[in-house]
C-alpha cells in the first residue's frame, strides 16, 4: 500500500551532454528548443525542467519514446548522471550535494538499480551472483550468503542458488539480477526496462512478481518502460517524458481521461479502457437509490430507479430490492422481506475488465462495494456500454 510520504524528491532537474552546458542552459531559459540547441551548439539535452516526487511504497513509472530521456531521468536519481542543475532529495537528504564515499553508500543501501540487459558474472554461481552487490559492500561471506539466499527465496530462486547463469532461462538469469537488488534490501529499487528484454509470457510473470513485491514489502520501485500496458498494470503513477521533459504525471487513469497534450492522447490512443478503470471509478457516475435502515425508515425517494440498494448505518450493503411493488413508505421490514434472495456485488478496486460479465446476466445495476463492505455505487448495463465504448 502506498502512503503519502514523499521519499523521493526532484525539483528543477536539468542534464545537458556536452562540453558547454552553460551556453546550452541559457538558451533553455530563453526558450529555445532541445533540437535548435542541438543544431547551434551539438548540446545534447536530456532532461528539461523535470520536477516531481515519488511517493514511498509506489511503483512509479516513467515512460516516453525513445530518446525522450527517461534512462538519462532515472540514472540523475542515484548520479550514475550528473545533473547539470537541480536537485534530488531522498527522504529529505539532497543527493546532489553528497561526497562520493556518502554517493555509494546511498547507491549500495538505498538505490539499487536493475538493468535491462542482466549483466550476470558467467563464472560466478548464482548465489555469488546475487550477493555480488552485498559483497562489494564489504558484507561478510555467511553474511552475504544468508541475505542473498533470502533474496533468491523472494523471486522464486531458492532451489538455484548453486547453478550458474548459463544454466538458466533468460527469464530466470533477470530473476537473479531483481535478487541481486532486492538483496540489498533498499530503500528504492530503479528499474530500467528491466523486463524489455523478456519473451511476453515471461514478462507478464515478472510484471506479477514485482506487484507482488511491492505489496507484500511495500518496496517503492522507479520503473522505465516504453511499453504502456506494462505501465498500466504496474503503474501506481505514470511520468511522460517528451523531448527530455515531463509533460505528464498522474495515475493511468488520470491520464487517459485528461491526456495533456497530443503525444500523452496518442500513447493512449486504442487502449483498453476497461483493464484501466475500477469498478469504483465508474459506480458514483450513476444516481442510485440508497435506502439506510437506521431503525425507522424515513420515506425515500427512488428518483426513477427500479432497484434500491439496502445498506446498513455504517453504510454495509444489506441487499437489493426491486421498488415496483413497494411504496416509498415501505418499513425496513417490509424492504427487508422484499429483497432478493441473492445479489451480486462487486469490488471497487476490481478492474472494469473483470465485471464486465456479471453486469451483463445481471437483472439489476449490480451493488460496487469496498472490501470492508461499504456500498459506493452501482454499475448498469448502459453505464458499462458507455464506458467500454468511450
Ligand atoms: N552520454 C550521452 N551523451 C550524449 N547524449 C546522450 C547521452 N546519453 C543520452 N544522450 C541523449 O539524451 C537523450 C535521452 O536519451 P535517453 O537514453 O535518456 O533516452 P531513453 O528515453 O532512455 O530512450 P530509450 O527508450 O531508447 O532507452 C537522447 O537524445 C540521447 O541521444
Ligand atoms: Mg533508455
Amino acid at each position: 500500500m502506498t502512503d503519502t510520504t514523499d521519499i523521493l524528491s526532484i525539483n528543477n532537474v536539468y542534464k545537458v551532454f556536452g562540453e558547454q552546458p552553460d551556453t546550452a542552459m541559457q538558451m533553455l531559459q530563453n526558450g529555445a528548443h532541445k533540437d535548435e540547441i542541438f543544431e547551434k551548439t551539438g548540446q545534447t539535452v536530456g532532461v528539461f525542467d523535470a520536477s516531481f516526487s515519488v511517493k514511498k511504497g509506489e511503483i512509479f513509472v516513467i515512460m516516453g519514446l525513445s530518446g525522450s530521456g527517461k534512462s538519462t531521468m532515472v540514472r540523475l536519481l542515484n548520479r550514475l548522471i550528473e545533473p547539470t542543475s537541480g536537485s534530488i532529495k531522498l527522504n529529505g537528504k539532497d543527493i546532489t550535494a553528497l561526497g562520493d564515499a556518502d554517493l555509494l553508500d546511498v547507491r549500495r543501501h538505498e538505490m539499487s538499480m536493475v538493468f535491462q540487459s542482466f549483466a550476470l558474472m558467467p563464472h560466478m554461481s548464482v548465489i555469488d551472483n546475487a550477493a555480488f552487490g552485498l559483497e562489494i559492500s564489504g558484507v561478510e561471506k555467511k553474511e552475504r550468503h544468508k541475505r542473498a539466499q533470502a533474496a533468491l527465496d523472494q523471486v522464486g530462486l531458492g532451489e538455484h542458488g548453486d547453478s550458474y547463469p548459463h544454466q538458466l532461462s533468460g527469464g530466470m538469469q533477470q530473476r537473479v539480477g531483481l535478487a541481486r537488488a532486492l538483496a540489498n534490501d533498499p530503500t528504492i529499487l530503479l528499474m530500467d526496462e528491466a523486463f524489455s528484454a523478456l519473451d511476453p509470457l515471461i514478462r507478464h510473470e515478472m510484471q506479477g512478481e514485482l506487484i507482488r513485491l511491492q505489496k507484500e514489502q511495500s518496496r517503492t520501485i522507479v520503473f522505465i518502460s516504453h511499453d504502456l500496458d506494462e505501465a498500466i498494470r504496474i503503474g501506481d503513477r505514470i511520468a511522460i517524458m517528451e523531448g527530455g521533459q515531463v509533460v505528464q504525471i498522474g495515475t493511468p487513469e488520470e491520464i487517459m481521461r485528461n491526456p495533456a497534450n497530443e503525444y500523452v492522447e496518442t500513447f493512449f490512443k486504442g487502449v483498453d479502457v476497461s483493464k484501466i478503470l475500477k469498478a469504483g471509478d465508474i459506480a458514483c457516475q450513476q444516481s442510485a437509490c440508497k435506502i439506510q435502515l437506521n431503525g425507522s425508515v424515513h420515506p425515500f425517494d427512488a428518483g426513477g430507479n427500479q432497484f434500491a440498494y439496502l445498506v446498513d448505518d455504517k453504510e454495509s450493503l444489506l441487499g437489493v430490492v426491486p421498488l415496483e411493488s413497494i411504496d416509498n413508505q415501505a418499513s425496513a421490514d417490509t424492504l427487508l422481506a422484499q429483497q432478493l434472495d441473492q445479489h451480486a456485488s462487486v469490488y471497487s478496486d476490481d478492474m472494469i475488465s473483470d465485471v464486465v460479465k456479471t453486469v451483463a446476466h445481471s437483472d439489476y445495476p449490480v451493488p460496487v462495494i469496498e472490501r470492508n463492505g461499504t456500498f459506493c455505487g452501482v454499475i448498469s448495463k448502459d453505464l458499462m456500454l458507455k464506458t467500454l465504448s468511450h
